[in-house]
């Protein structure tokens, strides 16, 4: 197969853009190279320009894509991967919710470009901990999203390799139980049953048949994205949270971005924003 030229490369760029928001600056050419390549060879394709020809016609040109963005994204994820982030949540924010929820609350959060299911689970043990704990204990749910099916399937399945037990703090790690061959463990079931995957494109999340959100939680995504369309996506994730809730961003993802009714909270290790309270929780 001969190599992707600029004219093609910048085609591929436009539409990948265009239908997930994610930018491939020049110089990462060779990552979206490589992932074409990859899936081109499980299709049998040998031209670029044939691949994309069919790609972008018809319902299995439709059908393809929903295989090749899993090639075309970045899915690396750890969980607890962003620790401020979690303790801000836990030791600021949720002993509020918790001040002010009426007694059969529960509690709703969001984990937007979820990749394989580390940052909804680590969310979900936290939650689990201290809203069992609370009293009254209040419920909750995480709905978990994502633009790719391929790493949907595996958060799905919540199994991971032993050697990533030691992201999850130790104090969390009754959440999880190690398989019997030793080799990997599994979120216990009655927090997997706590969330739910739902394959997602962010671009249109506003869309989504979400209830109103206490927390969305969105790290490692809008980086990707380009800084106009960053404020956008922003503008639309500040509309789906309730009255007191709370989005969590990654530290330095977005600039510059600010709303009357969005207030900016935490340390300065964390980038995060809470919503005008104005109306009552339900
Ligand atoms: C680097 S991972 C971040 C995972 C996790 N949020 C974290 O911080 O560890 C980025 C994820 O965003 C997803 N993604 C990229 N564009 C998206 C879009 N338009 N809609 C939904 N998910 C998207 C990718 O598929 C990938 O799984």
């Amino acid at each position: 197969m001969r190599p992707l030229d600029d004219a093609e490369f910048d085609r591929w760029v436009r539409l990948l853009e265009a239908r997930t928001g994610v930018i491939v600056p020049p110089e990462r050419k060779p990552f979206l190279e490589t992932g074409l390549r990859r899936r081109m060879r499980e299709t049998g394709h040998t031209r670029f320009d044939i691949y994309y020809d069919e790609l972008v016609s018809g319902a299995r040109g439709a059908m393809e894509w929903a295989s090749l963005v899993d090639h075309l994204t970045v899915h690396e994820t750890h969980f607890f991967r962003h620790l401020p982030s979690i303790e801000l949540i836990r030791d600021e924010w949720l002993p509020q919710w918790l001040e002010t929820a009426a007694p059969d609350a529960s509690l709703q959060a969001l984990s937007l470009g979820c990749s394989t299911g580390e940052e909804a689970y680590s969310l979900a043990l936290v939650l689990d901990a201290e809203l069992s704990r609370a009293t009254p204990p209040h419920r909750f749910g995480v709905t978990a999203t994502d633009v790719s099916q391929a790493a949907l399937t595996l958060a799905r399945h919540a199994e991971y390799p032993m050697r990533r037990l030691s992201e999850i703090p130790a104090a969390y790690r009754n959440g999880v139980h190690a398989q019997p061959d030793g080799e990997t463990f599994r979120i216990d079931e009655r927090l997997r049953k706590r969330v739910g995957f739902a394959c997602v494109n962010l671009l249109h999340a506003s869309r989504a048949p979400l209830r109103k959100l206490d927390i969305i939680y969105c790290q490692n995504v809008l980086i990707y994205f380009a800084r106009e369309r960053r404020g956008q996506m922003l503008d639309a994730l500040a509309g789906l949270l309730q009255p007191g809730g709370l989005l969590v961003l990654g530290p330095g993802e977005v600039s510059g971005w600010s709303r009357p009714d969005m207030r900016r909270t935490g340390s300065r290790q964390t980038l995060a924003y809470i919503s005008d309270t104005k109306e009552t929780r339900a």
